[in-house]
């Protein structure tokens, strides 16, 4: 049995809180579809950190931060172990910053490969601290593992302490970044801000917008997104709940207008998988407390099955 599910309830870094609910409200969806799906996998849990949440937060501009740092440091080394038993990770996690984990993760069992990243989400999480308008650190794990400060567009005066724990996120797994910006290809990305804009404009990072997923159809969008990164040995896809249009994805904490429709999202990411390069997937952000009838997680329930059947037919 070749997959592996690692399970992270990590909420520390979402604005909203409920994200840790996240996993749950899969299983409770798996079994009124009556699935064996949480039967079928061995899975692994990571340890989170959102007590956390119930002390003071230190850090106005990356909150948590101390105990984000902690969390990706085990999802990265849970996910590198997975990866030596020679086992296909599935990352179930709460808030998107775990995605900096798993890229650590990936990067230090395969250190001397290059690895691109598919990133399937209504936002580009690229901020840091120096940039953010939230503080929420699920909108910087692209600049963790790409090591993207942005200081040119700076907006926060950022403390020692924050800046120092920021510098030891960066060097998770293996030293300094784990991949190259360029090697970045977004899908569906309709809410960012202007540092973020910046960075894509600067490096070239592709973004099939809804407009152009419309316009190619996806079988299209998959196939010119995998073929973008054919210089990568490997492809790492991310796939935030929110990418779904709000009109569905109203269990999440961070709902954008204009986004896919649950048949897209679900034929996107089983086309995608069938790429042998793509070695890790992860689904984030299902918040069931800001649902009604768990429809959140009851469609991306049903993404994350039809997704993992079509990577086992595909081995
Ligand atoms: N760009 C906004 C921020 O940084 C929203 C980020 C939302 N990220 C997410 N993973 N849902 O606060
Ligand atoms: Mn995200
Ligand atoms: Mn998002
Ligand atoms: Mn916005």
């Amino acid at each position: 049995n070749k997959v592996k599910l690692i399970e992270v309830r990590s909420e520390i870094a979402a604005g909203t809180r409920g994200a840790s609910l996240g996993i749950e409200a899969l299983k409770v969806a798996s079994l009124d579809r009556d699935s064996q799906y949480f039967g079928t996998f061995d899975s692994v849990n990571v340890d989170d950190e959102n007590n956390l949440l119930f002390l003071k937060n230190n850090y106005p501009h990356a909150k948590h931060i101390d105990g984000v740092h902690t969390m990706v440091r085990r999802v990265c080394s849970t996910v590198n172990d997975v990866m030596n038993e020679k086992r296909f990770p599935i990352v179930l996690a709460g808030d998107h910053s775990t995605a900096a984990g798993t890229i650590c993760g990936i990067k230090k069992n395969r250190p001397d490969q290059r690895l691109g990243v598919i990133w399937i989400d209504a936002h580009a999480d690229l901020h840091s601290p120096y940039t953010t308008p939230s503080g929420n650190m699920h909108g910087m794990p692209l600049a963790m593992v790409t090591g993207l400060d942005n200081k040119e567009m700076q907006v926060n005066d950022i403390t020692e302490g924050t800046r120092e724990i920021w510098e030891d996120i960066k060097n998770v797994g293996v030293k300094g970044p784990k991949i190259d910006p360029g090697d970045i290809v977004f899908i569906s990305v309709r809410d960012t801000e202007d540092p973020e804009k910046h960075l894509m404009e600067k490096h070239g990072i592709k973004n099939f917008t809804p407009e152009e997923i419309s316009r190619k159809g996806i079988k299209q969008v998959a196939k010119e997104a995998t073929e973008m990164l054919s210089h990568c040995e490997n492809i790492y896809v991310s796939f935030d709940v929110d990418s779904i249009d709000s009109r569905i994805s109203k269990g999440t904490g961070t709902p954008v207008p204009g986004g896919l429709s649950v048949e897209e999202a679900k034929l996107l990411n089983e086309e995608i998988i069938k790429e042998k390069k793509v070695c890790c997937w992860e689904i984030v952000e299902v918040n069931p407390t800001l649902d009604t009838e768990n429809l959140m997680a009851e469609n991306a329930f049903d993404i994350l099955e039809n997704t993992t059947k079509s990577l086992i037919e595909n081995f």
